[in-house]
């Protein structure tokens, strides 16, 4: 997120000096190379537009500190694996580390900004920390949420709908604000950035990804009523989302969500609201969570069904493992909940993804020999009783799944955890396929 973020400033502000620090050499390396450590549509363009001119890379972190007016910091902030809320809270170590580091190099006043998403108060814990050192530089915390989404990194920063820097209501506060509200004026309209105090921007954070993480559950859920009734989710979806007050983004059914933030930031609340005290909202929100874990379970129960009570021996080419397409981020994947379930139940399962397979195997090595990977999805599906797809790739929608269908053992299923491609044509072509939430089309 750091590298972004600084680049699409550093377009905008020519007569600022923007500095990027890692502890990762290879990456501050990588950025200064041909291959960015991360991809992003429009990314390359602008790094090479900026790099030298007033964009820096340096591993020098103690020099990048000591130089600077205003340190953002977007070091990672997991969910905690050990030890109290583990499972729940957020993992802070890199983020005190960075606070310590801060307070170390500085020689001079600062402004320190969480870019991180952060529990709600840990801008008063920073606060604390960097003002231990008793005299010396003043630091003013400020918080500047990031709601970007993975692959549209660059659109999404250059378009923002909103810019959102929370400060203290003190003098210095304000100022602070102020110089961060600075940099986003040279390309954000005035009306789109707001200025809130600290604890709001945190949470709205938080907020931002629940709200949106809530819709695809809620839509989910509803897939498993269409289901049931004879509805189909996507005539609900639009005839739903039409309604202005609801809106159409965010009501797609399948087999649910991914990515290392929507799980993460509910669970930070969930912890949030257990810690003061407020077991009932807690469990609210632990529902989406719960709802999502279901949806993928169900789709797998759905799988086992439609194949006669038994998908043991039989192969299953997995289409799709990233949480979204456009990416090889697989973390939080559904995919991975998918593709365990189906090797519990003893399936051979092949997975196949055009960028994520390297972190498929990684993420399914302690399945073993249940599974396997094949780049290629015509040899995938050789051989294989059903296809199920998990990520929307645009080049599933666009295979020859006659070519597909002749390859496989008969009768062929096609399980769209997507609802991506063409049911009917599949149908005719003599696959016995089912989507997510609408009427399955088969001859059995
Ligand atoms: C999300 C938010 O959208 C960003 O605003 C936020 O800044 C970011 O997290 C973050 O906190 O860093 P991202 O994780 O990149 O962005 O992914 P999304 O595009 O939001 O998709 C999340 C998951 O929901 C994917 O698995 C996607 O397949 C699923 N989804 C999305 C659905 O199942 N149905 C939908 O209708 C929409």
């Amino acid at each position: 997120m750091g590298g972004p973020t600084i680049a699409v400033m550093a377009r905008h502000c020519p007569e600022y000096r923007f500095v990027v620090t890692d502890v990762d050499a290879a990456k501050i390396q990588a950025w200064q190379s041909d291959r960015l450590p991360v991809y992003e549509p429009g990314l390359d363009e602008l790094v090479a537009q900026t790099l030298n001119r007033n964009l820096f890379f340096s591993t020098d972190i103690s020099r990048a500190i000591r130089e600077a007016d205003i340190v953002f910091v977007s070091v990672n902030t997991p969910t905690k694996t050990f030890g109290r809320g583990a499972g729940r809270a957020a993992d802070l170590q890199y983020w005190e580390k960075t606070a310590r580091h801060i307070l170390e190099a500085a020689t001079t006043d600062k402004v320190v900004v969480e870019k991180s998403t952060l529990p709600v108060r840990t801008a008063a814990a920073m606060g604390r920390i960097l003002h231990a050192g008793g005299d010396g530089a003043h630091f003013e915390v400020v918080s500047n949420p990031e709601f970007m989404a993975e692959g549209t990194a660059v659109e999404d920063l250059e378009k923002p709908d909103r810019v959102l820097i929370g400060g203290r209501n003190t003098p210095e506060g304000r100022a602070a604000v102020e110089s961060v509200v600075d940099i986003y004026r040279h390309w954000v309209p005035p009306e789109k950035i707001i200025t809130t105090g600290v604890w709001s921007s945190e949470l709205s954070k938080l907020v931002a990804n629940a709200f949106l993480a809530q819709r695809v559950s809620s839509i989910n859920a509803v897939s498993a009523i269409c289901e049931a009734t004879g509805a189909d989710v996507q005539e609900v979806s639009l005839a739903v989302g039409m309604d202005r007050r609801i809106g159409s983004r965010f009501l797609e059914a399948g087999v649910g969500f991914g990515g290392s933030c929507f799980r993460k930031d509910i669970l930070n609340m969930v912890y949030l609201c257990e810690s003061q005290g407020l077991p009932e909202v807690a469990n609210y929100w632990r529902q989406v969570v719960a709802a999502n874990d279901y949806q993928a379970a169900r789709f797998v129960g759905m799988i086992i069904d439609r194949m006669f009570n038994t998908v043991a021996g039989k192969r299953i080419a997995v289409f799709g493992f990233a949480f979204k397409p456009d990416t090889g981020d697989t973390r939080d994947s559904p995919a991975i909940r998918v593709c365990g379930q189906l090797a519990e139940e003893r399936a051979d399962v092949v997975v196949c993804d055009p960028e994520a397979l390297a972190n498929a195997r990684h993420d399914l090595a302690p399945l073993g020999d249940a599974v396997s990977f094949e780049e290629d999805p015509y040899r995938a599906a050789e051989g294989a009783h059903a296809i199920a797809l998990l990520t929307g790739w645009q080049q599933y929608r666009e295979l020859d799944y006659q070519r597909v269908f002749d390859a496989m053992i008969k009768p062929a299923f096609v399980f769209d955890g997507r609802n991506a491609l063409d049911h009917r044509q599949l149908f005719e072509i003599g696959f016995n396929v089912y989507p997510v939430g609408k009427q399955p089309l088969s001859r059995l």
